[in-house]
């Protein structure tokens, strides 16, 4: 049984189709009160059409949806309890700042002075509280998203939806704004659901994250259990950058890419010698030493491509034997510097077993 106290919301089995075209097939998650989830997944996988059917803006074609413990499946959105802000500003441009914000509870027909003081204390919240008199048209992109936030948040929903509200504004303003929602979310314990396709974004702010594509679940987990032990190969490509080198599985254990054995590393349990499968292995992984360092274990192999990230270079190595495509590696730009590493230099390259998994081609 479920159970009511922590639980805010729940979907089962929900599936959507447009016509023929299935765009979410067979979809369930119980979402905790307080949480924050993060809908992640490339473009067109459905997330916002799952967004809209928690909603109520949206029918779907099988499955329900309970929110504290009560079936909210054939409920109109005006019934429902949330509050949602869209990736567009989708402020009303004739109304005021504070119109905007007062909008829900005008609705609600609250006295004026509660409207006044609660408008007020959400614009404070919002770091605006002297933007009432203005109209959307006078504010940046990012303010905008802030009242936006504040209007979604007016009448206290139990639940706030979050589609892509950060990813119309510029870089700075996005990772600025998105610790203040997170900062918001926490501090007034609202359930959230934020739609986003940005890895970071998601990773950075969710307690977990539920990774989707073409209308299914890949995988829920926290940001770490995803980016560190992704169920399947599209999820260890989708969520931060990624090695995944074909492989076959030789006796005792021994991964061979194109001819080339990495050694036994005990780590292909299950698999058959003979197997194909797919090894995946984070850039950060990967360790890189001097040409003399040979220990034992490591493959030679030459920098073909150095891209500057900042604190780290991420080293593209063409190791040899290794045709088929680079090994990514992540290595300190303060170790470039000290062992003059560049292009063209030669390196040893070791792929600890511990870190690396394997999923079947
Ligand atoms: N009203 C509709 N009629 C027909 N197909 C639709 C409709 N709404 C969505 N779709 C299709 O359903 C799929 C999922 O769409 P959805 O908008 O949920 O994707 P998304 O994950 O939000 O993508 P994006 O990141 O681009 O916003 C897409 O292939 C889309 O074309
Ligand atoms: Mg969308």
């Amino acid at each position: 049984m479920p159970d009511t106290h922590t639980e805010a919301l729940r979907f089962e089995h929900i599936v959507k189709r447009f016509g023929d075209f299935t765009a979410l097939n067979d979809v369930s998650l119980a979402i905790n009160k307080g949480e924050l989830v993060c809908f992640l997944g490339p473009s067109g996988c459905g997330k916002t059409t799952l967004l809209r059917i928690i909603a109520g803006l949206e029918v779907q074609s099988s499955g329900a949806i309970i929110q504290n413990g009560k079936d909210i499946s054939r409920l109109p959105p005006m019934m429902r309890d949330y509050g949602i802000v869209f990736q567009s500003y989708a402020l009303f441009p004739n109304l005021t700042i504070y119109g905007n914000v007062a909008y829900g509870l005008v609705n609600r027909r609250l006295a004026k002075t509660a409207i006044r003081d609660r408008v007020t204390e959400l614009l404070t919240l919002v770091g605006l509280a002297d933007s009432g008199v203005k109209y959307p048209g006078q504010l940046s992109g990012g303010e905008q998203q802030r009242i936006a936030l504040a209007r979604a948040l007016a009448t206290s929903p139990g639940l706030l939806l979050l589609d892509e509200p950060l990813s119309a504004l510029d870089a700075q303003v996005r990772v600025r704004l998105r610790g203040e929602v997170r900062m918001l979310q926490q501090r007034l314990g609202v359930t959230t659901i934020l739609v986003t396709h940005d890895q970071e974004e998601a990773l950075s702010i969710a307690d977990r994250v539920v990774v989707m594509n073409h209308g299914v679940i890949e995988q829920v987990g926290t940001p770490m259990q995803v980016y560190r032990e992704p169920a399947s190969p599209f999820v260890a490509d989708f969520v931060g950058r990624t090695n995944l080198l074909p492989a076959i599985v030789r006796e005792n254990a021994e991964l061979e890419i194109d001819g080339v054995r990495l050694g036994a590393n005990g780590t292909p349990v299950g698999f058959r010698p003979g197997a194909q499968v797919s090894v995946f292995l984070r850039p950060e992984d990967v360790v890189v030493r001097g040409a003399g360092e040979n220990l034992p274990g490591s493959l030679p192999g030459r920098i073909e491509n150095v891209e500057f990230l900042g604190a780290v270079c991420r080293l593209g190595i063409r190791v040899e034997g290794i045709e088929s495509q680079l090994v990514f590696a992540d290595f300190s730009a303060r170790g470039m510097l000290a062992f003059q590493l560049e292009r063209g230099c030669p390196v040893r390259v070791t792929i600890p077993g511990r870190s690396i998994r394997i999923f079947p081609k």
